[in-house]
């Protein structure tokens, strides 16, 4: 028997919870073909939760999900919540309790699949979105002054550390050097605008590009930065950029690659315990029907084997994703795909039971 990993499990809300149970499905047959154990702890963390007690995320559960080798989620978010209440006090927060700096996004079109883009396939579309994951706008810096009021003003602050962004640089450098296919690294900002948080970014961007010479490096802006991704997305291969940018272009980038019935993220602290979703949403109009894909959260899974060293088996895991697209299904959106979400995360695990 191989290592025994601890992965605690956030089903969360809506249809989180049908695509967790398959993402763990095809996540148990891995770990029967690669002879390492898995050592789940599920945590109901979520709307429902809230709403039956009052609690969103006590901290012993943060420092409980600290120990452990990853962490699993499927959605955050309810109809009845108030907005920003649960993704802040569960998404956001682990985020930043547990310094998962980096937003790792690929965006990769698989064979077969509908791209909106004419002329474009998966040559083309098939890059890696490095988002900075702790700051930016998304520290919640800022207030109100005289709310309600005719006169009220409402601040809210974009924080750039250099630390921050040094380490995020850093770590998109490494790993387009890792992926080794383009080699080139784009820097998306607003230097135009944003002249003091960009002057931060693109400053340090330069003066660690000098360690990686065998990197490309390029620079856009975030609206030129959509446009390329629609027009041009061979262009791309690792685009690194602040918190804000990176949330509304891999939401772009999800729709290029076929969307969100696909598209899978992680929340990476390289030095401690990182966090993996399919950045779908709960999608509570599908929530119970088993009709939701749950292809993003099998990809979420097979990202969290690659980040935990089982890269033989992650691979796997995309090949019987590529089968699933090519063979089983017609569409990657809900309700379209003429199969439930219980069969396809049967048939993933199949697929990576009968690999090789
Ligand atoms: C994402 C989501 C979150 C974000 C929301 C739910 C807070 O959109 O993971 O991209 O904005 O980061
Ligand atoms: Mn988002």
């Amino acid at each position: 028997m191989g290592k025994i990993y601890k992965i605690g499990v956030i089903p969360g809300d809506g249809t989180g919870p049908e695509v967790v149970n398959e993402g763990l499905k095809v996540l148990k047959s891995a770990s029967k073909k690669g002879g390492f154990g898995l050592d789940l702890t599920t945590y109901d963390f979520g709307g429902e939760r809230y709403l039956r007690t009052g609690e969103i995320l006590p901290d012993s559960a943060i420092e409980e999900l600290r120990e452990m080798d990853a962490i699993y989620l499927g959605a955050i978010g309810h109809p009845d919540v108030k907005a920003g209440i649960l993704e802040k006090g569960i998404l956001l927060n682990l985020r930043f309790s547990l310094d998962q700096y980096i937003n790792l996004r690929p965006v990769k079109l698989y064979p077969g699949v509908d791209t909106p883009l004419k002329d474009k396939g998966p040559d083309d579309i098939d890059f890696v979105v490095v988002r900075e994951n702790t700051e930016g706008l998304y520290t919640g810096a800022g207030g109100f002054l005289k709310k309600g009021t005719s006169d009220e003003v409402a601040i809210q602050e974009s924080i750039n550390t250099r630390k921050g962004v040094e380490r995020c640089i850093r770590y998109a450098f490494e790993f387009c050097r890792k992926r080794n296919k383009r080699k080139k690294l784009t820097l998306c900002g607003k230097t135009n605008v944003l002249t003091y948080a960009f002057d931060l970014w693109e400053r340090t961007f330069k003066e660690v590009s000098r360690e990686y010479s065998d990197i490309e490096t390029d620079y856009a802006h975030v609206d030129a930065t959509c446009m390329w991704m629609v027009k041009n997305p061979e262009w791309f291969d690792v685009i690194v950029t602040d918190n804000m940018f990176g949330d509304i272009i891999t939401d772009l980038g999800a729709m290029i690659q076929g969307g969100m019935g696909i598209a899978a993220g992680g929340n990476i602290n390289p030095e401690s315990t990182s966090m993996f979703e399919p950045i779908g949403g709960s999608a509570p109009k599908y929530t119970g029907k088993n009709i939701i894909n749950p292809l993003a959260a099998i990809s979420a899974a097979q990202m969290m084997l690659e980040y935990l060293g089982e890269s033989k088996e992650a691979s796997i895991i995309e090949k019987g994703i590529i089968q699933v697209i090519s063979k089983d299904i017609k569409s990657l959106s809900a309700g379209k795909m003429g199969r439930s979400t219980t069969e396809i995360g049967d048939l993933v695990a199949k697929y990576v039971e009968e690999d090789g």
